[in-house]
């Protein structure tokens, strides 16, 4: 306990004061040690503390003394006491005040202080990925197609079998399905069609057909989905690009001419291309595209040791392709007897791997970070 809370507990007699000109040393006294203590009301709870102890109505310094000097006090006293007091309250409460702005401002320039960002400091560096490989050779894809005025569309992996066969000239039965027996959504009963994923970007030949007069020429990129089983060649999901071209006037020169310039811009001008005879339904005549092996400049191997991506036949098998069947022309509405066009459709996983040497298709899809590095 302060030797001035030990004095306002007792009452004035006690203290031996009986006269007015007594009382101003005492308060003196008081309003030094008040003036003192200031200096300990540094932050919100100190100043709290603080205020309680001279301004508190119970047991607070100020109270003490109304309680223990003014009320016993004599008449003779009663009213110099009374004025000095009220002196004292309105010293306390001005440099009380004067404290709680003094401790708030300092509060408010410590948390500031705490919050200022310091713009000279170096930043967070996040991680940034790359593109995927095979988004990489899409892009590729599709600046040289882009260049020769092909331009880009999409559409839906979930197909109708109307668009995914019938309408390219594959009627219900027909033996080409085998090899695409595929994924059927399990629909409700009473769904109007049966849905699947489709099984080639080929349905988009249609839908292009069906939306746009010739002259057609677009190139569609996106994910296709076949029941095979996964191999170093072989996924159940992966790429193609669809071309198309329609014009009044085109022919298998175009067709050739197109593709060759493709090829030669893809892998390089040393690459040789052929054509061999082939099958599918929607186009005719259909072809399957061969590029000379990059890997051993279509040689087959040398020095004895035969090439290991092209099992020495010097020749790599590219894409299916022809020119677009007439009887597709039956289901757009198109004038076969006006038009012509060519189509093709790359398989662009087997594509990148061939560029990139990738002997594996499964790395494509298995996300580790040390093969997806590779690629920046
Ligand atoms: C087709 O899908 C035809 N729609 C291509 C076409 C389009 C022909 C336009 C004529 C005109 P095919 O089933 O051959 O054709 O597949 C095309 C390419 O997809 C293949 O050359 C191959 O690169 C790739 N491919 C096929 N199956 C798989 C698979 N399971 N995993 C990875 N790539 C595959």
């Amino acid at each position: 306990m302060t030797a001035h809370e030990n004095k306002t507990a007792q009452p004035l007699v006690h203290l031996g004061i009986t006269r007015p000109d007594e009382l101003s040393a005492l308060f003196a006294d008081l309003r030094g040690r008040f003036d003192a203590d200031c200096a300990s009301a540094y932050d919100e709870s100190s100043w709290r503390k603080f205020r309680d102890a001279w301004l508190g109505r119970k047991s607070g310094v100020l109270a003490q003394i109304t309680d223990n000097w003014l009320k016993p006090a004599t008449a003779e006293l009663k009213r110099a006491v009374g004025a000095s007091l009220n002196e004292l309250r309105a010293h306390v409460e001005a440099k009380i005040e004067e404290r709680r702005a003094a401790t708030e401002a300092s509060s408010e320039e410590a948390a500031l202080i705490k919050d200022r960002v310091d713009l000279s400091l170096p930043g967070v560096i996040r991680p940034i990925g790359s593109r995927h490989l095979i988004q990489q050779v899409f892009q590729e894809i599709e600046d040289i197609f882009f260049s020769i005025g092909f331009s880009v569309v999409e559409g839906p992996e979930i197909e109708t079998p109307y668009y995914n066969f019938e309408a390219l000239n594959i009627p219900e039965f027909h033996p080409v399905r085998d090899d695409m027996d595929t994924f059927y959504l399990e629909l409700p009963k009473g769904a109007p069609t049966p849905l699947l994923l489709r099984t080639h970007t080929s349905p988009m030949q249609i839908r292009t057909m069906e939306q746009q007069k010739p002259p057609v020429r677009v190139i569609v990129p996106g994910k296709v989905y076949r029941r095979d089983n996964p191999d170093a060649t072989h996924s159940f999901m992966f790429h193609q690009v669809e071309g198309l071209a329609v014009d009044s006037d085109i022919t298998f020169c175009d067709f050739t001419g197109t593709i060759e310039y493709f090829v030669k811009q893809f892998f390089g001008p040393s690459v040789k291309t052929r054509f061999r005879p082939s099958y599918f339904p929607f186009t005719e005549p259909s072809v399957e595209f061969d590029v000379s092996c990059p890997f051993c400049g279509g040689t087959g191997g040398s020095n004895g040791s035969i090439c290991s991506k092209c099992k020495g036949a010097a020749w790599i098998e590219l894409f299916g392709a022809g020119m677009v069947d007439p009887a597709v022309y039956g289901f757009v509405n198109y004038d076969a007897k006006k038009v012509s066009g060519f189509a093709f459709g790359i398989g662009i996983d087997r594509l990148a791997m061939l560029k990139y040497g990738i002997d594996d298709i499964q790395v494509f899809f298995q996300n580790d970070v040390r093969f997806l590095r590779q690629f920046p």
